[in-house]
């Protein structure tokens, strides 16, 4: 079984009711495309995805199930609403919120256990790939928020270079074939079908480097920020990634 291929997109916090029409001119078919809306969207973006391929999940949830933890919300009732993933451990959950990696992995476990599949973030900074310490942070994040209960079927991996996201700055192709041969190489050494798990790259992609980025090996698809927000920007995306 070949890793699936999957579009993703983060909404981050941007969006509201009216952008839901964005969805009207995106299908999916091809491969898998997921769209993360801020979580106060989720259900109506459930409701408006209903009848077409087009998957929902959310950007981050907590690692209770329930309880008092004002202001979070839990796996469950992301699932509850209808959202199939969630992503986690995102730079910028990191950077905002201080949350490390046993963080990202106890949330991880938590979400696999509602029945979400997780899109779980790593990524160096760019004083990190300065000093050459790109490799052993990647593995250092990966072995660390990757918990030992996930598969193939629920978990995705997405490489987003810290210094790559929202700049227009992106790696050249054989730094992410790099960073990427890491991944398949650790994930298949640790999960017996780390072979399958999707790959995505994330930062900066847009419509005119979706194709180049796409045959880079091991890259199974992209999570897209900025050029996930208008149906304009994002289908050549999953087009170019349907073609790839
Ligand atoms: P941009 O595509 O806007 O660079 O954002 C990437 C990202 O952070 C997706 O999670």
């Amino acid at each position: 079984m070949a890793p699936q291929k999957i579009a993703a997109g983060n909404w981050k916090m941007n969006g509201d009711l009216a952008a839901l029409t964005q969805l009207d001119a995106l299908t999916a078919d091809g491969c898998q495309v997921l769209i993360c809306p801020p979580s106060v969207l989720i259900h109506a973006m459930v409701q408006k995805a209903e009848g077409s391929a087009i998957l929902v999940g959310g950007q981050d949830c907590h690692d209770k199930t329930s309880g008092a933890h004002t202001g979070d919300i839990s796996a469950e009732q992301m699932r509850d609403v209808g959202a199939s993933h969630v992503i986690l451990g995102h730079s910028e959950r990191r950077a905002d919120h201080g949350e490390t990696d046993a963080d990202v992995s106890a949330k991880a476990i938590t979400a696999h256990q509602a029945g979400l599949v997780t899109v779980i973030c790593i990524g160096e900074t760019e004083s990190q790939r300065d000093s050459g310490e790109t490799l052993q942070v990647i593995a250092t994040q990966l072995a660390g928020s990757v918990p030992d209960c996930a598969t193939a079927d629920n978990t995705v991996i997405a490489y987003e270079p810290v210094w790559a996201i929202g700049t227009g700055r992106t790696p050249t192709e054989d730094q992410i074939a790099e960073v990427h041969a890491l991944l398949r190489d650790e994930l298949g050494a640790r999960f017996t079908d780390g072979a399958n798990m999707s790959l995505l790259y994330g930062g900066s992609v847009k419509a005119a480097n979706a194709t180049q980025i796409f045959a880079i090996p091991h890259v199974d698809g992209a999570l897209v920020g900025g050029a996930s927000l208008k149906a304009d920007d994002f289908a050549p995306i999953i087009a170019a990634l349907t073609a790839a």
